[in-house]
């Protein structure tokens, strides 16, 4: 992996879009600070200083991408920082209750480009739902480190990423509101081809898309 490290750009998003564009795989890109962050579903990501904010490419092996980046987060956050995080599928992390990181994963060709934004040291800017690491422990993080195990530990990760997840699910259990039923449904669990499961007054259905709110 070849890392490239930014003061301030537009997305990292499309920084390693257009290199794979160009044919140019396997690079990272950090930026202390994104004027245009995206997040999921055309949301727009703020990303003001002291947060880490990367992406990298990797090649499109299986559907699982963006469970799997999440797992990875979750593993390796927990690990450095000895915390009690959780994943809200798709793929959020929570820390205390609240949104600290997110993923955005976005194909092209045959290469997918994975968007981690972790809330870290920043503190402004955060909207109710959100904290940061900082704000809830207290200790500041050093983002070069924590990106590149992250990395690591994306790419060498070989542990069963459904059965994973299951066990740091956020929400199951409890009901929500979910964006693609438009309505509230209990928090079942996942399938094994990691779509969500949610019960409803009348049957249990798996979602493909969308998410919890
Ligand atoms: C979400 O929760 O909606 C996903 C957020 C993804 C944010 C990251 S920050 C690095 C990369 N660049 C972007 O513009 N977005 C992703």
């Amino acid at each position: 992996m070849e890392y490239i490290f930014l003061e301030k750009t537009e997305s990292t998003q499309d920084c390693i879009k257009k290199l794979v564009e160009e044919g140019k795989h396997d690079t990272a890109v950090l930026a202390k600070e994104q004027v245009k962050g995206r997040g999921r579903n055309g949301r727009t990501w703020v990303s003001s200083f002291g947060g880490l904010w990367f992406s990298f490419d990797t090649e499109f092996a299986e559907d699982l991408i963006t469970l799997k980046a999440g797992v990875a987060v979750l593993e390796v956050c927990t690990k450095l920082y000895d915390c009690k995080l959780s994943l809200k599928w798709p793929n959020d992390l929570i820390l205390n209750n609240k949104k600290v990181a997110g993923i955005l994963c976005e194909k092209i060709g045959n290469r997918v480009v994975v968007g981690i934004g972790i809330n870290t040291n920043n503190k402004d800017n955060l909207i109710e739902t959100s904290t940061s690491f900082i704000k809830e422990t207290g200790k500041s993080i050093d983002n070069e480190v924590l990106m590149k195990e992250i990395i690591t530990g994306f790419q060498d990760y070989r542990k069963d990423v459904i059965k994973e997840f299951r066990e740091n699910m956020a929400f199951v259990g409890e009901k929500k509101y979910v964006s693609t039923i438009n309505k509230e449904a209990k928090i079942m669990g996942i399938s094994d081809d990691g779509h969500l499961t949610v019960e409803t007054e009348n049957n249990i259905m798996n979602v493909f898309s969308g998410e919890i709110l």
